[in-house]
């Protein structure tokens, strides 16, 4: 009998990417523009290049092979497989993807395929304002109906990447400066969830084996102090930042404590009489977990200012100044976690922390669809590249995931961010995150070599122990 703080035999070892991060050829092969690659950080690189994965895809699926992996979470671009978001199918955009999972099948790779990361097609925010309509569900579903009919193999789905983070980020949606932004984001994630749902009902009629949950960014948030202002922020803000979602999409229930401050706020958004039983009815089969870092937070008084969510890029990297709600919480550094080059916390103990949070509150099984280390990595003159800290960095985070799962959680796997570099939304070729170091930067695409990182051969051994061997 196993162990039952070891790894399951059937634990799922992927590593992950998404599509406007690592394909390239964004505007063709009739494929069109999203959002995202429309409002990115162009400071850096844009994404007509990325990792060159649209050309270098045979390459990639056998390093994934010699890695070792037993599953590959990836996203599918809406505008490569419908150019006009709806209607007319780019058979080339199918065709593509069809190679790919043919291929992840043919060496026992898992495909994990997410259906929405970021990339809605940028007609349809012209035609009709994006999330910002109910237009759009039907659209998503038309959308995945598609998907679900030509990729009926694939057995796992998520929904929506990061609902949590969407909205608060100004490069992975457009608002209408004419409309009271805080009011907007609410709207946008209330049609989002009724848009997740429907995939939901459409993929247990279409696929009824297959397995569908969201993917959801997740940071959980520690009391800057036993002060009990503190604690209470610390509570606000898990209640605003994860349990609104959590709560949507596995009770169908919007939180009292959530309703009633958009309520007071004039920011609720608009409810019809059957949404909250469509939501209700569609339970995911799990959730899937990006976990990179943890935060703290203090209480701040309501009138101080709110930092203004920019909705153009100012050329800054730093993508989580903006989250303070005045009267409620404001993030501040934890003076007992490192710090990535990027400033983010890197707290291995609060994966663990927070798995054991979700799981006894929802019981769902979790899998951990990104968790990595975005840094920089230096290519040394016999091309190899020495990436221990970010070995650490994952060794660290597996350690505390299997203690979760000693500590009685259920978790089907691990997708670490990111398979190949790819180009950070927010910071271009320099952040890197891959096993496989991809030979371009921001400005030069140089020769887009894939070269083997120490953590790749890391990676491996880990993959082959199950995670005995880290
Ligand atoms: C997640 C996204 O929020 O974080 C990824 O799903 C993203 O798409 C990752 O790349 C890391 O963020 P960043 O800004 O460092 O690329």
């Amino acid at each position: 009998v196993q162990a039952p703080h070891l790894f399951p035999s059937d634990f799922l070892w992927g590593a992950a990417t998404a599509a406007y991060q690592i394909e390239g050829a964004h505007l063709k092969h009739g494929k069109t523009l999203s959002v995202v690659e429309k409002n990115m950080n162009k400071n850096y690189a844009d994404p007509s290049i990325a990792s060159g994965h649209y050309q270098y895809w045979e390459k990639d699926i056998a390093l994934m092979r010699e890695l070792g992996l037993k599953a590959y979470r990836f996203s599918i671009s809406w505008p490569r497989i419908l150019p006009d978001g709806r209607g007319k199918i780019n058979q080339e955009g199918v065709d593509f993807y069809r190679k790919l999972i043919n291929k992840l099948k043919e060496y026992e790779i898992e495909p994990i395929v997410t259906i929405y990361h970021f990339d809605l097609p940028q007609c349809l925010q012209e035609e009709y304002g994006g999330w910002s309509s109910r237009k759009v569900i039907d659209d998503f579903e038309a959308y995945c109906q598609v998907l679900f009919t030509y990729f009926d193999d694939v057995n796992y789905w998520l929904t929506i990447n990061e609902q949590s983070n969407m909205f608060q980020l100004p490069y992975l949606m457009e608002f209408n400066p004419d409309i009271p932004l805080e009011k907007q984001k609410y709207e946008m994630n209330h049609i989002m969830t009724l848009a997740h749902a429907k995939a939901i009902h459409l993929c247990r009629t279409l696929l009824p084996n297959a397995k569908i949950g969201p993917a959801l960014g997740i940071i959980p948030n520690y009391p800057a102090s036993p002060k009990p202002e503190d604690i209470l922020a610390a509570r606000y803000a898990d209640e605003m930042r994860t349990y609104l979602f959590m709560d949507l999409y596995m009770k169908g229930e919007y939180r009292p404590f959530v309703w009633n401050y958009l309520v007071e706020n004039g920011i609720e958004p608009t409810v019809e009489p059957e949404d909250m039983a469509r939501i209700q009815s569609a339970k995911p089969d799990f959730i899937g977990i990006n976990y990179y870092q943890s935060r703290v937070v203090k209480y701040i008084p309501e009138d101080t200012d709110k930092k203004e969510l920019k909705l153009n890029y100012d050329g800054k990297d730093d993508d989580t100044q903006y989250d303070n709600i005045p009267g409620l919480f404001e993030g501040m550094t934890n003076p007992f976690t490192p710090k990535t080059k990027w400033d983010w916390e890197i707290d291995p103990i609060g994966f663990r922390y927070i798995l054991n949070e979700l799981y006894d509150r929802y019981q769902i099984p979790l899998m951990i669809t990104e968790n990595g280390l975005g840094t920089l990595d230096e290519l040394t003159a016999d091309k190899q590249i020495h990436d221990q800290e970010r070995i650490d960095f994952l060794r660290d985070h597996i350690r505390q995931l299997q203690l979760a799962i000693k500590d009685g959680v259920e978790v089907w796997g691990y997708m670490p961010w990111s398979f190949i570099d790819l180009l950070s939304t927010s910071s271009g070729f320099r952040k890197r995150y891959g096993f496989v170091y991809i030979d371009r930067d921001d400005k030069d695409i140089k020769t887009l070599e894939r070269i083997k990182k120490d953590s790749f051969f890391w990676y491996q051994k880990v993959i082959a122990s199950n995670g005995c061997q880290l």
